[in-house]
């Protein structure tokens, strides 16, 4: 088989370029190794900027996203006794988009026939051939056959365990990593959130994250040592510790119901500068993982796509290559911008075990500054709405 491009995942990152090539008349396909109910059965966060609801609106595909997601004008940030209003409406004159990662995806993923987009789902032992060479392919194998498809060039949008950015040889490899010495523990559940926006609050308890799915559906999560299990949280105890976090600082208090999910997630930054190597480009949390305090993550998968659609659409549509040359220095200065912001946002807001009083009365005198400052306040405002692309 031949085809012009071949994607591999069918994250949003996947699916995103392959309907933005599709759209262009681009010749792709996308392999993926899950199931399409294995990969919405991710729980992930769920506040889009407007990068990422302006691809969904380029590709008309924005109708239910309208319809159900959320608009939020502000954000909180709390000390457990205090909450800080960030007006990011009035600060910036923008506002972003609650609405889930798995709805995002599943628009994507039911739309993908009536556009013409092949994915091949549950394709095995994908590996990247050639990629350093004129004449790249791809092999998986699907139903005990195995495949090739030689393409132009390879995406890889295969997350953060995928084949992509390990078939990169270690003389090209530039990385830099950060891990943070605990986890989130996040609950999902059909009860409305303590309140109309997102609060994240650094309390004498540790921090803890209200957000929301819809107005009957609420995200909380907490920060817990790396050593936590899900055994160890029942539900009813991480219910009453949520109580003790929010009800003092939101409008309802915390409302209880039973578990749609629940997990740990460890919290890293992670940055991998090699973000194109010969006829492969990594894109979304195949080359960069940020910690989920300020929702970066899908944003910036979202950037990665909408700098590489436009540039394989301009090699392809008018032979121009500029925005393949310069793909991964466009992508990078986004990432690192939004890099720093998580880890500052992450640093502000979190107990570290290593941390003594001093360090945390410099997180009281921050919030301090942040809550009198309306400078401070519109810089923290326009990072969270997202740069400018
Ligand atoms: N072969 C084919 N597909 C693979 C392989 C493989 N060997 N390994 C991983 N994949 C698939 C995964 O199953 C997954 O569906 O690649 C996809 C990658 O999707 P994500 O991990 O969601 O990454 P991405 O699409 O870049 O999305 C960006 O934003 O909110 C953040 O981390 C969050 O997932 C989110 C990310
Ligand atoms: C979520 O709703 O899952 C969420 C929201 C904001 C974050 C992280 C996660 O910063």
């Amino acid at each position: 088989m031949k085809r012009q491009v071949a994607i591999i995942g069918a994250g949003p990152s996947g699916m995103l370029l392959g309907h933005l090539l599709r759209q262009a008349g681009v010749d792709c396909i996308v392999l993926e190794r899950q199931s399409a109910d294995y990969v919405l059965g991710r729980i992930r966060a769920g506040v889009l900027e407007t990068v990422t609801t302006d691809l969904m609106r380029q590709l008309g595909l924005d109708g239910r996203m309208n319809a159900e997601g959320m608009i939020e004008g502000g954000f909180n940030l709390a000390d457990g006794e205090r909450r800080i209003r960030i007006d990011i409406e009035a600060l910036t004159g923008r506002h972003v988009m609650v609405y889930g990662q798995t709805e995002l995806t599943r628009d994507l993923m039911d739309a993908a026939p009536d556009r013409d987009l092949e994915v091949i789902y549950g394709a095995d032992a994908v590996t990247l051939h050639d990629i350093d060479g004129e004449a790249p392919f791809v092999t998986y194998v699907k139903d005990r056959d195995t495949h090739r498809i030689e393409v132009d060039f390879i995406a890889g949008c295969d997350g953060f365990h995928g084949p992509s950015r390990k078939a990169i040889p270690g003389s090209a490899v530039r990385e830099f990593e950060r891990e943070y010495p605990f986890g989130w523990l996040g609950i999902l559940a059909d009860v409305p959130p303590c309140h109309s926006e997102l609060i994240y609050s650094n309390g004498p308890r540790g921090f803890a994250l209200a957000s929301m799915r819809s107005p009957s559906r609420s995200r909380y999560y907490i920060q817990v040592p790396l050593t936590d299990r899900l055994e160890d949280w029942p539900e009813s105890r991480l219910w009453d510790e949520l109580a003790l976090r929010f009800d003092p600082i939101s409008e309802r208090g915390v409302t209880r119901g039973a578990a749609l999910e629940m997990s740990i997630a460890p919290l890293r930054s992670y940055v991998f500068e090699t973000m194109r190597h010969g006829r492969l480009f990594l894109a979304g949390d195949a080359a960069h993982i940020v910690p989920p305090t300020g929702a970066k993550g899908l944003n910036l998968a979202a950037s990665d796509i909408a700098y590489l659609s436009q540039a394989l659409i301009a090699h392809y549509s008018k032979g121009d290559g500029s925005g393949l040359e310069s793909y991964q220095d466009r992508a990078l200065s986004r990432v690192w911008k939004a890099e720093r912001f998580s880890w500052y946002l992450t640093k502000l807001m979190h107990r570290f075990p290593e941390d003594g009083t001093f360090e945390h009365r410099m997180q009281i005198a921050e919030l301090d500054y942040v809550a009198a400052s309306p400078a401070m306040q519109e810089s923290i405002a326009e990072n969270y709405v997202g740069l400018p692309l």
